[in-house]
């Protein structure tokens, strides 16, 4: 048993999506969360800098005492990949794998399309983790960039026609290329689970990358005798980079629950 926390980043919401699964997986588990909201989008950058930015929110975590490194963002996920879990020198985990599991396991056809920031798609990480589980499967992959600020603006509604739009049109070419599975690779994708179950008229799985890691943790935990103690009465703490409340609603669009005064900032620099 570990009543310490788990530690979570992202380089800003997304990686809430992963946090609202982990709460519903693992319900007393206490949470510390870094969102990097001075610093996003990581998406657009090179990767020195996502690694220099992954390295820092890393060691803010580390100061916590957690017990697992969760990295909640496909971008980091994706541009680091093993180094990840050298530099967290605790156990960890990125989204990539779990993903990349989940989508092998659950595609009849073996086409399988990838969504993510450019990056991630750049990176061609997923594709090989999904290949070294199936190396039979052809791999689809789209940037979707437009879709990382549709979901911060509160947009990504199906009665909204700019986020119906974008979807439409980076769906589109995966669409006709026959995919029965979809890997959403960003963490703030999830957002538009129901505008692109529609887009596909619910004919093709989604992998949402938050819902995966979660399960992951859950499982890694259990195995090795992690899981804090049952009673335990669970806290989130959150912390990010640029101000608390530009942070709060749209962070509740993403975790699907209040975040109250749980927020602090913390000063990027001192990382
Ligand atoms: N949450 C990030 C990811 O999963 C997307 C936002 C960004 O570009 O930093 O890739």
């Amino acid at each position: 048993m570990d009543n310490r926390a788990i530690g979570v980043f992202d380089s800003g919401l997304g990686g809430l999506t992963a946090v609202r699964e982990l709460r519903r997986l693992l319900p007393n588990e206490n949470i510390v969360y870094f969102g990097d909201t001075g610093r996003v989008p990581y998406g657009s950058r090179g990767k020195e800098v996502i690694a220099r930015y992954a390295h820092q929110d890393i060691r803010f975590l580390q100061s916590h005492d957690v017990k697992m490194i969760v990295c909640a963002c496909g971008t980091v996920s994706s541009v680091l990949g093993k180094e990840l879990s050298e530099e967290a020198a605790l156990p960890s985990t990125g989204v990539l794998l779990p993903a990349a599991q989940a989508a092998c396991a659950r595609s009849t056809n073996g086409r399988i399309g990838i969504i993510g920031t450019a990056a991630t798609i750049r990176s061609g990480a997923l594709a090989r983790a999904i290949r070294s589980i199936r190396p039979e499967a052809r791999i689809f992959g789209n940037a979707c960039p437009l879709l990382v600020p549709i979901a911060e603006a509160g947009l990504a509604k199906s009665d909204n026609v700019i986020a119906r739009e974008a979807v439409a049109m980076y769906l589109e070419p995966l669409k006709k290329e026959g995919i029965d599975t979809l890997i959403l690779g960003c963490t703030h994708f999830p957002l538009f689970y129901d505008l692109i179950n529609e887009y596909f008229d619910y004919q093709v799985e989604l992998v949402d990358s938050g819902r995966e890691v979660a399960r992951h943790v859950q499982a890694f935990l259990t195995t090795h005798d992690l899981l804090c103690d049952p009673a335990q009465q669970s806290q989130c703490k959150f912390y990010v980079s640029d101000d608390v409340e530009g942070f709060v609603p749209t962070a509740e669009l993403f975790l699907g629950d209040t975040i109250g005064h749980r927020v602090s900032r913390v000063e990027v620099d001192t990382l």
